[in-house]
């Protein structure tokens, strides 16, 4: 009987172990999903939708070669935010056709899904270069699906607002192109001769569409939806309103920060106020992270502090942001979403979740080593 009685409560030890929840959020641990696995959803962004919680995020692979699109966007769902199911690849990338525009080897980043009520679909924004082309093409992608966890469907990659001017456009911006600006490349990420009004860069890719990089997507209380897109050489931010079917940009838009440099922008909404949680420019090594808030999505912004406090504020508790997260069911509930990348071994980089905290309505972030939802409940 005794005996009988150990093998009962061995099997139950071993059957809660394995099927352990998550009671809470380690932020830079490894993460594991329902199979065990470190969740490979990186420059990610949460979708909730019929009560449960989507995230979607570029799946990496091991190594240096990694940071490059081999598979795809990863998919995961939960209904707590701490205990993920893997749902497979949402967007494969084209393996046997090189010149499509979303071939195996291409950057596909920070992808970003919402629902549509109006059409019943879930439409996919990611920043995509083109294979081969280093950070040049700075295009935005599209794809679509009936479905949550996928399978997308790619629709068309493009940069953004051809042949439309930002609501806060300037004179300058309309004035003839001089040649030799028109003709102007610069590479890297984010370093100009000049201010980018002195060089007109919004002028200049009038005609073919901005430059579209680190990108977000944001719905607003009354359904519309915008796309906030690091633009003009990652120099200035541009909020640009969806179309009705979430598919192509509505032209309507505005340029914010010219000259600022932000990067990983994050939009939420809190009490009629926009927020947006962003970052310098500095590639994968960690900057300090930038704050603003609107009382209207087209403005006036207003630039506020770091964010963060403490030690390692100035470097984000070594995280960038991609997404932030408002938790359903709590008033005031906000979660930083980021990530510790880790350039060397791609598949290895961690994710640092956060609660928001507000002081006199200003977002702050703080670190910690472990934390669970019920800090919400404060
Ligand atoms: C970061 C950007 C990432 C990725 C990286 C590549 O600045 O936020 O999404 O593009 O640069 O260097």
């Amino acid at each position: 009987m005794a005996i009988k009685n150990i093998i009962i409560a061995v099997t139950i030890f071993v059957f809660m172990s394995c099927t352990q929840q998550q009671s809470g959020f380690t932020p830079g641990e490894i993460w594991k999903d329902d199979k065990g696995v470190h969740i490979n959803a990186h420059g990610g962004g949460v979708l909730f939708h019929n009560n449960v919680y989507y995230w979607y995020g570029e799946h990496k692979i091991e190594g240096k070669a990694g940071n490059k699109a081999e598979v795809g966007v990863h998919c995961y769902s939960s209904t707590n935010l701490t205990d993920w199911k893997d749902e497979g690849i949402a967007l494969e990338v084209i393996k046997n056709d090189t010149l499509h525009d979303i071939t195996a080897g291409c950057v596909l980043e920070r992808p970003k899904v919402i629902y549509n009520a109006k059409t019943d679909k879930f439409v996919m924004w990611f920043h995509l270069e083109l294979k081969g082309q280093g950070y040049k093409a700075a295009r935005s992608g599209v794809a679509i699906s009936d479905k949550a966890t996928g399978p997308y469907t790619f629709v068309k990659s493009f940069r953004p607002n051809a042949g439309m001017w930002p609501i806060n456009v300037q004179d300058l911006h309309k004035a003839p192109i001089a040649p030799e600006v028109k003709n102007e490349y610069c590479g890297g990420k984010g370093c100009l001769p000049a201010h980018p009004d002195s060089i007109n860069l919004l002028g200049r890719d009038f005609e073919g569409g901005q430059m579209a990089r680190d990108q977000n997507l944001f719905v607003d209380d009354d359904g519309k939806a915008y796309h906030i897109y690091s633009s003009e050489e990652n120099s200035t931010l541009h909020i640009s309103q969806l179309s009705d079917d979430f598919l192509s940009e509505s032209g309507n838009f505005i340029r914010i920060f010219s000259e600022r440099y932000m990067e990983a922008p994050a939009l939420f909404k809190r009490n009629g106020m926009y927020y947006l949680i962003a970052s310098d420019c500095t590639g994968w090594a960690p900057n300090a992270a930038r704050s603003a808030w609107a009382p209207n999505i087209f403005g006036p912004w207003t630039e506020l502090d770091n964010p963060c406090v403490g030690e390692e504020a100035e470097l984000t508790f070594r995280s960038q942001s991609t997404y932030v997260i408002p938790v359903q069911g709590k008033k005031d509930a906000f979660i930083y979403m980021g990530d510790r990348w880790m350039p060397e071994n791609a598949i290895d980089g961690r994710y640092i979740w956060l609660p928001i905290e507000f002081e006199e309505d200003k977002p702050i972030i703080k670190w910690m080593e472990k934390w669970d939802m019920s800090v919400f409940d404060e």
